[in-house]
Protein backbone atom coordinates (compact mmCIF):
# COMPACT_ATOMS: atom_id res chain seq x y z
CA UNK A 1 0.00 0.00 0.00
CA UNK A 2 1.14 3.69 -0.61
CA UNK A 3 1.96 5.78 2.22
CA UNK A 4 -0.61 8.50 1.74
CA UNK A 5 -0.31 11.84 4.24
CA UNK A 6 -2.20 14.46 5.13
CA UNK A 7 0.01 17.33 5.29
CA UNK A 8 -0.44 19.76 2.52
CA UNK A 9 1.73 22.16 0.45
CA UNK A 10 2.41 24.97 2.42
CA UNK A 11 1.59 28.84 1.09
CA UNK A 12 4.06 30.10 3.33
CA UNK A 13 7.49 30.60 1.75
CA UNK A 14 10.48 29.83 3.87
CA UNK A 15 14.04 29.26 3.54
CA UNK A 16 17.24 30.82 1.90
CA UNK A 17 15.15 31.67 -0.63
CA UNK A 18 13.22 33.99 0.70
CA UNK A 19 15.74 36.59 0.92
CA UNK A 20 15.59 36.70 -2.39
CA UNK A 21 16.33 40.70 -3.30
CA UNK A 22 15.61 41.20 -0.09
CA UNK A 23 17.99 43.83 2.21
CA UNK A 24 19.92 42.04 5.05
CA UNK A 25 22.01 44.56 7.25
CA UNK A 26 24.58 42.74 9.37
CA UNK A 27 25.81 44.73 12.16
CA UNK A 28 29.16 42.84 12.77
CA UNK A 29 28.97 41.59 8.95
CA UNK A 30 32.67 42.30 8.79
CA UNK A 31 34.47 39.37 9.83
CA UNK A 32 33.77 35.67 11.43
CA UNK A 33 30.05 34.19 12.04
CA UNK A 34 28.79 38.06 10.70
CA UNK A 35 30.79 37.68 7.63
CA UNK A 36 29.71 34.35 6.77
CA UNK A 37 26.01 34.96 7.63
CA UNK A 38 26.94 37.41 4.47
CA UNK A 39 28.27 35.48 2.31
CA UNK A 40 25.39 32.88 2.41
CA UNK A 41 22.70 35.73 2.29
CA UNK A 42 24.16 37.59 -0.88
CA UNK A 43 24.73 33.96 -2.12
CA UNK A 44 20.53 33.29 -1.71
CA UNK A 45 20.27 36.75 -3.56
CA UNK A 46 19.93 38.96 -0.77
CA UNK A 47 21.31 42.91 -0.72
CA UNK A 48 23.73 42.93 2.17
CA UNK A 49 24.66 45.33 3.88
CA UNK A 50 27.80 45.08 6.40
CA UNK A 51 28.59 47.33 9.44
CA UNK A 52 31.95 46.83 11.06
CA UNK A 53 34.20 48.91 13.45
CA UNK A 54 37.54 48.90 11.21
CA UNK A 55 36.55 51.33 8.03
CA UNK A 56 39.17 49.39 5.40
CA UNK A 57 38.08 46.13 6.63
CA UNK A 58 34.33 46.87 6.12
CA UNK A 59 35.34 48.57 2.55
CA UNK A 60 36.99 45.67 1.96
CA UNK A 61 34.94 42.94 2.68
CA UNK A 62 32.23 44.64 0.75
CA UNK A 63 34.14 44.78 -2.41
CA UNK A 64 35.58 41.37 -1.76
CA UNK A 65 32.29 39.97 -2.04
CA UNK A 66 30.13 42.14 -3.71
CA UNK A 67 28.16 43.22 -1.26
CA UNK A 68 25.39 46.10 -1.39
CA UNK A 69 27.15 48.30 1.15
CA UNK A 70 29.12 48.71 3.58
CA UNK A 71 29.40 51.27 6.44
CA UNK A 72 31.61 51.83 9.60
CA UNK A 73 30.45 52.51 13.00
CA UNK A 74 30.70 51.93 16.76
CA UNK A 75 27.99 50.00 17.94
CA UNK A 76 28.66 51.70 21.60
CA UNK A 77 28.30 54.77 19.97
CA UNK A 78 24.22 55.49 19.35
CA UNK A 79 25.09 58.95 17.27
CA UNK A 80 27.38 56.76 14.93
CA UNK A 81 25.11 53.40 14.67
CA UNK A 82 21.90 56.19 13.65
CA UNK A 83 23.92 57.92 11.26
CA UNK A 84 25.17 54.69 9.42
CA UNK A 85 21.66 53.55 9.61
CA UNK A 86 20.05 57.00 8.32
CA UNK A 87 20.33 56.45 4.44
CA UNK A 88 19.51 53.36 4.15
CA UNK A 89 15.30 53.36 3.38
CA UNK A 90 14.32 49.45 3.80
CA UNK A 91 15.41 46.83 5.86
CA UNK A 92 13.64 43.27 5.78
CA UNK A 93 16.55 41.65 8.08
CA UNK A 94 18.46 43.20 10.98
CA UNK A 95 21.30 41.13 12.53
CA UNK A 96 23.42 42.63 15.37
CA UNK A 97 26.05 40.44 16.10
CA UNK A 98 28.46 42.90 17.36
CA UNK A 99 30.63 42.04 20.01
CA UNK A 100 34.02 41.39 21.90
CA UNK A 101 34.99 39.22 24.61
CA UNK A 102 34.68 41.74 27.47
CA UNK A 103 36.26 39.42 30.18
CA UNK A 104 37.41 40.61 33.95
CA UNK A 105 36.68 39.55 36.94
CA UNK A 106 34.02 41.93 39.34
CA UNK A 107 36.34 42.67 42.46
CA UNK A 108 39.38 43.49 39.74
CA UNK A 109 38.49 44.93 36.55
CA UNK A 110 37.44 48.63 35.87
CA UNK A 111 33.88 48.77 35.47
CA UNK A 112 33.48 50.81 32.93
CA UNK A 113 35.19 48.13 30.90
CA UNK A 114 32.91 45.87 31.98
CA UNK A 115 30.08 47.63 31.23
CA UNK A 116 30.97 47.72 27.30
CA UNK A 117 29.66 43.84 27.46
CA UNK A 118 26.20 45.38 27.91
CA UNK A 119 26.69 48.36 25.83
CA UNK A 120 28.22 46.36 22.66
CA UNK A 121 24.79 44.19 22.69
CA UNK A 122 21.72 45.36 24.45
CA UNK A 123 22.13 49.18 24.36
CA UNK A 124 23.53 49.37 20.92
CA UNK A 125 20.46 47.04 19.88
CA UNK A 126 18.00 49.64 21.12
CA UNK A 127 20.19 52.08 19.24
CA UNK A 128 19.98 50.30 15.74
CA UNK A 129 16.27 49.41 16.38
CA UNK A 130 15.10 52.77 17.28
CA UNK A 131 17.00 54.16 14.57
CA UNK A 132 15.68 52.13 11.68
CA UNK A 133 12.31 52.58 13.47
CA UNK A 134 9.15 52.08 10.52
CA UNK A 135 11.92 51.27 8.30
CA UNK A 136 12.21 47.91 9.29
CA UNK A 137 9.77 45.88 7.63
CA UNK A 138 6.90 44.01 9.24
CA UNK A 139 7.31 40.76 8.06
CA UNK A 140 10.64 41.47 8.24
CA UNK A 141 13.44 39.85 11.70
CA UNK A 142 15.92 40.48 14.19
CA UNK A 143 18.68 38.79 14.92
CA UNK A 144 20.69 39.41 18.20
CA UNK A 145 23.61 37.46 19.50
CA UNK A 146 23.97 35.60 22.73
CA UNK A 147 26.67 32.78 23.54
CA UNK A 148 27.51 29.27 25.20
CA UNK A 149 28.11 31.64 28.17
CA UNK A 150 24.68 32.58 28.93
CA UNK A 151 23.92 28.93 30.30
CA UNK A 152 27.20 27.98 31.48
CA UNK A 153 29.29 30.52 32.87
CA UNK A 154 32.54 30.08 34.67
CA UNK A 155 34.82 31.30 36.87
CA UNK A 156 36.98 33.15 34.86
CA UNK A 157 35.89 36.63 34.57
CA UNK A 158 33.38 36.06 32.04
CA UNK A 159 30.39 36.58 34.59
CA UNK A 160 29.43 40.14 33.46
CA UNK A 161 29.67 38.72 29.24
CA UNK A 162 27.68 35.87 30.62
CA UNK A 163 24.87 38.25 32.29
CA UNK A 164 24.97 40.25 28.93
CA UNK A 165 24.59 37.41 26.75
CA UNK A 166 21.63 35.98 29.09
CA UNK A 167 20.30 39.59 29.47
CA UNK A 168 19.84 39.74 24.87
CA UNK A 169 17.89 35.98 25.32
CA UNK A 170 15.43 37.61 27.30
CA UNK A 171 15.63 40.75 25.59
CA UNK A 172 14.85 39.23 22.35
CA UNK A 173 11.78 37.34 23.79
CA UNK A 174 9.84 40.57 25.20
CA UNK A 175 10.55 42.43 21.81
CA UNK A 176 9.16 39.48 20.02
CA UNK A 177 5.95 40.71 21.25
CA UNK A 178 6.57 44.55 21.75
CA UNK A 179 7.59 45.00 17.89
CA UNK A 180 5.29 42.11 16.02
CA UNK A 181 4.40 40.87 13.76
CA UNK A 182 8.38 41.26 13.13
CA UNK A 183 10.16 38.41 14.40
CA UNK A 184 12.74 38.62 17.22
CA UNK A 185 15.12 35.58 17.83
CA UNK A 186 18.42 35.05 19.71
CA UNK A 187 21.58 32.61 18.29
CA UNK A 188 23.78 31.35 21.07
CA UNK A 189 26.72 30.03 19.19
CA UNK A 190 29.56 27.99 20.99
CA UNK A 191 33.34 28.63 21.09
CA UNK A 192 33.75 29.31 16.90
CA UNK A 193 36.84 29.49 15.14
CA UNK A 194 36.96 33.04 14.35
CA UNK A 195 39.37 35.98 14.67
CA UNK A 196 37.66 36.80 17.69
CA UNK A 197 39.97 34.03 19.14
CA UNK A 198 43.03 35.57 18.10
CA UNK A 199 41.78 38.85 18.85
CA UNK A 200 41.21 37.74 22.12
CA UNK A 201 43.65 35.25 22.84
CA UNK A 202 46.85 36.68 20.93
CA UNK A 203 49.28 33.91 21.17
CA UNK A 204 47.48 32.38 23.63
CA UNK A 205 44.68 31.52 20.69
CA UNK A 206 46.23 27.48 20.24
CA UNK A 207 46.92 26.52 23.50
CA UNK A 208 43.14 27.69 23.96
CA UNK A 209 41.56 25.69 21.53
CA UNK A 210 43.49 22.56 22.58
CA UNK A 211 41.88 23.06 25.82
CA UNK A 212 38.54 23.69 24.73
CA UNK A 213 38.25 21.47 22.24
CA UNK A 214 39.36 17.88 23.99
CA UNK A 215 36.47 18.40 26.65
CA UNK A 216 33.97 18.88 23.62
CA UNK A 217 31.71 15.84 22.38
CA UNK A 218 32.68 16.33 18.49
CA UNK A 219 35.94 17.47 19.70
CA UNK A 220 36.28 20.61 16.95
CA UNK A 221 35.01 24.16 17.31
CA UNK A 222 32.17 25.39 15.52
CA UNK A 223 33.06 26.87 12.24
CA UNK A 224 31.99 30.66 11.11
CA UNK A 225 30.32 28.93 8.17
CA UNK A 226 28.22 26.33 10.60
CA UNK A 227 27.03 29.28 12.60
CA UNK A 228 26.68 32.24 9.67
CA UNK A 229 24.20 29.20 8.25
CA UNK A 230 22.64 29.09 11.84
CA UNK A 231 21.98 33.18 11.22
CA UNK A 232 20.57 32.46 7.71
CA UNK A 233 17.76 30.00 9.05
CA UNK A 234 16.94 32.29 12.10
CA UNK A 235 16.54 35.52 9.13
CA UNK A 236 14.52 32.75 6.43
CA UNK A 237 12.38 30.48 8.80
CA UNK A 238 9.17 32.58 9.44
CA UNK A 239 8.02 30.77 12.12
CA UNK A 240 10.83 31.08 13.85
CA UNK A 241 10.01 33.66 16.68
CA UNK A 242 11.07 34.52 20.60
CA UNK A 243 13.74 31.56 20.37
CA UNK A 244 17.01 31.43 21.51
CA UNK A 245 18.87 28.65 18.93
CA UNK A 246 21.93 27.27 20.61
CA UNK A 247 24.55 25.84 18.32
CA UNK A 248 27.52 24.46 20.02
CA UNK A 249 28.10 20.66 19.13
CA UNK A 250 26.69 19.65 22.02
CA UNK A 251 29.34 21.77 24.36
CA UNK A 252 26.58 22.54 26.78
CA UNK A 253 26.13 19.14 27.91
CA UNK A 254 29.58 18.59 28.92
N1 LIG B 1 33.46 33.17 18.22
C1 LIG B 1 32.91 32.67 19.32
O1 LIG B 1 33.40 31.68 19.91
C2 LIG B 1 31.65 33.27 19.88
C3 LIG B 1 30.91 32.53 20.82
C4 LIG B 1 29.76 33.09 21.35
C5 LIG B 1 29.35 34.37 20.97
N2 LIG B 1 30.10 35.06 20.07
C6 LIG B 1 29.66 36.40 19.70
O2 LIG B 1 29.36 36.41 18.32
C7 LIG B 1 29.57 37.72 17.80
C8 LIG B 1 30.44 37.61 16.54
O3 LIG B 1 31.66 37.01 16.94
P1 LIG B 1 32.78 36.52 15.92
O4 LIG B 1 33.40 35.35 16.55
O5 LIG B 1 32.23 36.43 14.55
O6 LIG B 1 33.80 37.75 16.09
P2 LIG B 1 34.72 38.55 15.05
O7 LIG B 1 35.23 37.66 13.98
O8 LIG B 1 35.70 39.26 15.92
O9 LIG B 1 33.71 39.61 14.41
C9 LIG B 1 33.15 40.61 15.21
C10 LIG B 1 32.39 41.58 14.34
O10 LIG B 1 31.81 42.58 15.20
C11 LIG B 1 32.29 43.86 14.78
N3 LIG B 1 32.45 44.70 15.95
C12 LIG B 1 33.10 44.45 17.10
N4 LIG B 1 33.01 45.49 17.94
C13 LIG B 1 32.29 46.44 17.29
C14 LIG B 1 31.85 47.74 17.60
N5 LIG B 1 32.14 48.31 18.79
N6 LIG B 1 31.12 48.42 16.69
C15 LIG B 1 30.82 47.88 15.50
N7 LIG B 1 31.20 46.65 15.13
C16 LIG B 1 31.94 45.94 16.01
C17 LIG B 1 33.61 43.58 14.11
O11 LIG B 1 33.96 44.67 13.27
P3 LIG B 1 35.50 44.93 12.87
O12 LIG B 1 35.88 43.76 12.00
O13 LIG B 1 35.46 46.23 12.18
O14 LIG B 1 36.27 44.95 14.17
C18 LIG B 1 33.26 42.31 13.34
O15 LIG B 1 32.51 42.61 12.20
C19 LIG B 1 30.22 38.52 18.92
O16 LIG B 1 29.24 39.32 19.52
C20 LIG B 1 30.70 37.47 19.89
O17 LIG B 1 30.74 37.93 21.22
C21 LIG B 1 31.23 34.54 19.50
Amino acid sequence: MPQTTSATPSATPFGPATLHDRTVVIVGGTSGIGLSAAIQAKAAGAKVIVIGVDRDRAARVAADHGFAGWRAADVTNSQAIEAALADIPHVDHLVLLAGTFVAGKIMDADVDYLRRAFDERIWAAVAAIRALGDRLASDGSITLISGALADRPNAYGTAILAAASAAMEAFARGLALELAPRRVNTLSPGTTDTPLLLRTLGNGRDAYVASVTEKLPLRRLGTAEEVGAAVVFLMSNGFMNGETLHIDGGGRLV
